[in-house]
C-alpha cells in the first residue's frame, strides 16, 4: 500500500472504508494514527492484529468537534469543556469515563475512554466527512517508534492497512498529551507537548504526574518507543568519552545531539537536532528511524535539559534508551 494524495476523492474513498470495517492510516499533528471506525468492534480488533498490540491496551477515540465528547463519555466534567475549549482541535487526549454505547473493544475493557480532536486538516476532514468517531493508535507495530511521514506507515504497516492517507511531515512529532479526569485530581499519564503548567493554569488546580512505573498505558511500558538498535542516553562529556573508546573498539556508532559542541564529531553517522525543544520533538522520531536503519552497533544520545518543556522529550527518550 502506497501513500494517497489527499483529494476530495481519496479522503470519500476513506470514509467509505472506514464504513466497511477497514483500516486507514491518518495523518494528524501528533503522528500517524492507524484507524477505525471505533463503533465497529470488528473493524477495531483488525487494529490489533495490525500491530500485534495486546488486546488489553485502549485505543484513543478521535473526534471532529468537542461536542461529540457526549456521544462517548458518560460524565463530562467542567474539567474537561475547559480543557477542550482550550486545546482542541490540538495535542491533548482526555480520559474520561465512558459511557454503555463504548465497545469494550475500544477501551480494553477498561470503564474509561480516551478521546481526541486532532488538529490536522487532513484527519479533520476525514473525521468531517465519516462523521463518527475514529480509534487510532500511532500506526507502528507494537513498541516501535511512532510514524511521523507517511512512508513510515508504508515501510511498517503497508500490507496491512486499505488506505495511508499522505498528509505530509506530522508538525508535533510526538504522541498526544493524555491527562485522565475520572479522579478529583488531573493526572498526567503520558506527558506531550501541552505541559503541566499550561493544563494547570486552566484548570486552577494541580495537575499530577503519574508515576512512570505503573504500567497503565502502553506508552507507559519500559520497552516502548524503542529503535531496534541499542540506543545509550549520556550527557555531552560523557558521550564524547563513550564514541571515542567505541570507535577504538571498532565499533560502528551513532550520535544523536543537539549542542552546538557537538556539531562537529568525529563520527561518520552523526545528527544534529534543533537545540529548541519544540523543533527538537519534530524531527525526534524522523531521525531515530534514520540511525536506526543504518544497522549501527550502538546510538548515542545526548541528554536533554530536564526543564517542563523538555518534560516529554526526556519521557519518550527514557524508553527509547537501554
Ligand atoms: O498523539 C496521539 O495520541 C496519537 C495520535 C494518532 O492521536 N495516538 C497514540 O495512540 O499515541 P497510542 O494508542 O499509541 O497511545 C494511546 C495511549 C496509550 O498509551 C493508551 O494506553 C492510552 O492512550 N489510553 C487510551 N485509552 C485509555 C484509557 N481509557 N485509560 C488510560 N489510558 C488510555
Ligand atoms: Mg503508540
Amino acid at each position: 500500500m502506497t501513500p494517497s494524495p489527499v483529494t476530495p476523492e481519496s479522503i470519500q474513498h476513506a470514509a467509505d472504508l472506514l464504513r466497511l470495517g477497514k483500516l486507514v492510516a491518518i495523518p494528524t499533528e501528533t503522528v500517524y494514527g492507524l484507524g477505525a471506525d471505533a463503533s465497529n468492534p470488528e473493524a477495531v480488533a483488525k487494529i490489533f492484529e495490525a500491530k500485534d498490540r495486546p488486546a488489553d491496551h485502549p485505543l484513543i477515540v478521535h473526534l471532529a468537534y468537542a461536542t461529540q465528547i457526549r456521544n462517548w463519555a458518560e460524565d463530562v466534567p467542567d474539567s474537561a469543556l475547559l480543557l477542550a475549549r482550550e486545546f482542541w482541535p490540538g495535542p491533548l487526549t482526555m480520559i474520561l469515563p465512558k459511557n454503555a454505547s463504548v465497545p469494550m473493544a475500544v477501551t480494553g475493557g477498561q470503564n474509561t475512554v480516551a478521546l481526541r480532536v486532532p488538529n490536522h486538516p487532513v484527519a479533520l476532514w476525514l473525521l468531517r466527512v465519516f462523521g463518527g468517531g475514529i480509534a487510532a493508535p500511532s500506526a507502528n507495530r507494537f513498541g516501535r517508534i511512532s510514524p511521523t511521514l507517511a512512508q513510515h506507515v508504508a515501510e511498517e504497516l503497508g500490507d496491512k492497512v486499505d488506505c495511508i492517507l499522505d498528509g505530509g511531515p506530522c508538525s508535533v512529532g510526538l504522541e498526544s498529551t493524555i491527562i485522565d479526569l475520572t479522579d478529583s485530581q488531573p493526572t498526567i499519564l503520558r506527558p506531550g507537548r501541552i505541559g503541566p503548567s499550561q493544563l494547570e493554569e486552566v484548570l486552577k488546580t494541580q495537575v499530577a504526574m503519574k508515576s512512570q512505573r505503573k504500567i497503565r498505558a502502553p506508552g507507559m511500558l519500559a520497552t516502548h518507543y524503542a529503535p531496534n538498535t541499542p540506543a545509550l542516553l549520556c550527557a555531552k562529556d560523557a558521550l564524547l568519552a563513550l564514541l571515542t573508546e567505541q570507535q577504538r573498539l571498532g565499533k560502528r556508532v551513532g550520535v544523536l545531539a543537539f549542542s552546538a559542541e557537538l556539531s562537529a564529531l568525529p563520527c561518520q553517522h552523526s545528527l544534529r537536532l534543533p537545540n529548541k525543544a519544540g523543533d527538537y520533538e519534530a524531527s525526534l522520531y524522523l531521525s531515530l528511524r534514520e540511525l536506526d536503519k543504518l544497522q549501527l552497533d550502538s546510538i548515542l544520545v545526548e541528554q536533554p535539559p530536564a526543564s517542563e518543556e523538555w518534560l516529554a522529550i526526556n519521557d519518550r527518550l527514557g524508553k527509547a534508551t537501554v
